[in-house]
């Protein structure tokens, strides 16, 4: 089997954080979600990866590499605009040939990975394989419709008055069959050849497509809140380790990776909570569900229930920063300097709440 990654579209929804960089290389616990995608992919055993990428391309080449660091082999499907899924895979069929694959959504985090999935499919003579999982605004996603028997009845795109309460999760399996249905089908009301309607396509067509239903969690990181959500339950499953230092007067719970070359001095954190390599925690408390990325400061300030990205610098903040994604290279500082006023050098599309 082969895998496909889809790591193009522009990703407005999480604006500023990806107005100049691709959603998919936003970490979450430090990691991006796009690496996390690639060793889920690998830990099933398949080792040929396409990456569909778009506008942000270069950015991901850069951070991706050709797969040597995961020991696997990386092919790039330049898109020339994000016009749907169902034309990311369309525009992989040299890439894909005759093989059976895995398409995996770039920003979709899920727990448990997909091994067992994929021994599923592969073993099995499907032509497709979905996921579907409960979720509470079914109106946002693919959904599912089934019938008594639990096969598939129909599948509709961001209905608005949805018939099920489960949604297609960013995992889909299929067999070469998929070409005869993204090439039958036509661009739906937003202008994108629906993945959704090319699967609807393959069940109208007398070909055998198997629901799956995942019981853990799943979540499409399209939002801020939902990177954050990311974010809780990451942290909150992995096994912590301390490489940094941490001198005496600190006080880093079990539940707290401090990751190689950074420093915690005289600070608290409390996890879940990661801090990355080289990141700088001093006169700090760094609170549950927070990961600071590499080669970041904070210093003489309270952070919770956020994310952090590298290169930034928090220092002296009077009260107590909590759900927030604050970029790379930032600077957030408290003035003495009167009068007494914000100051602030905000980019397009920045978002800040003050008292
Ligand atoms: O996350 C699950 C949902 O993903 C499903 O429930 C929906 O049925 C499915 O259509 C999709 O909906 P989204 O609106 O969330 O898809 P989005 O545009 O966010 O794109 C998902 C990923 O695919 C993202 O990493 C960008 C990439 N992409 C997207 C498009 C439209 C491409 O690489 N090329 C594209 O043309």
């Amino acid at each position: 089997m082969k895998g496909l990654i889809l790591s193009g579209g522009k990703g407005t929804r999480l604006y500023p954080i990806t107005f100049n960089r691709a959603k998919q290389l936003v970490p979450v616990a430090n990691k991006p979600v796009l690496f996390r995608v690639i060793e889920a992919i690998k830990e099933a055993g398949i080792d040929e990866i396409g990456i569909v990428i778009g506008d942000t391309g270069a950015e991901i080449r850069e951070a991706v590499g050709n797969g040597k660091r995961w020991d696997v082999k990386i092919t790039y499907i330049p898109q020339e605009a994000p016009l749907g899924l169902a034309h990311a895979v369309k525009i992989s069929q040299e890439f894909l040939g005759d093989d059976r694959f895995v398409m995996f959504l770039g920003d979709n985090v899920i727990q448990g990975g997909i091994s067992s999935l994929i021994r599923q499919f592969a073993s099995s003579d499907w032509n497709s394989q979905v996921v579907l999982t409960a979720v509470d605004q079914p109106q946002h996603y693919g959904v599912a419709e089934l019938d008594n028997e639990g096969r598939i009845k129909q599948l509709v795109e961001k209905p608005r008055n949805p018939v099920s309460n489960l949604a297609l999760v960013g995992i889909y399996m299929f067999d070469p069959n998929v070409f005869r249905a993204v090439n039958a089908i036509k661009p739906s009301w937003r202008g994108e050849l629906e993945i959704t309607d090319a699967i609807q396509w393959l069940v109208e067509n007398g070909y055998a497509v198997h629901p799956y239903i995942h019981r853990g969690w799943w979540i499409d990181t399209g939002k801020p809140i939902d990177m954050l959500e990311a974010n809780n339950r990451v942290l909150a499953e992995l096994a912590h380790h301390v490489e940094g230092y941490v001198d005496r007067d600190s006080k880093v719970d079990h539940l707290v990776t401090v990751e190689r070359g950074a420093e915690i001095i005289n600070s608290v954190i409390r996890g879940p909570a990661i801090i990355g390599e080289d990141a700088r925690i001093i006169n700090s408390y760094v609170g549950p569900f927070t990961s600071i990325f590499h080669h970041t400061v904070v210093e003489e300030s309270e952070i919770e229930h956020s994310i952090v990205l590298d290169h930034s610098r928090i220092v002296g903040i009077p009260s107590r920063i909590e759900d927030s994604i604050i970029g790379r290279d930032v600077e957030i500082t408290y003035s003495p300097i009167k009068p007494k006023a914000y100051k602030m050098t905000l980019g397009d599309h920045s978002k800040v709440g003050l008292l």
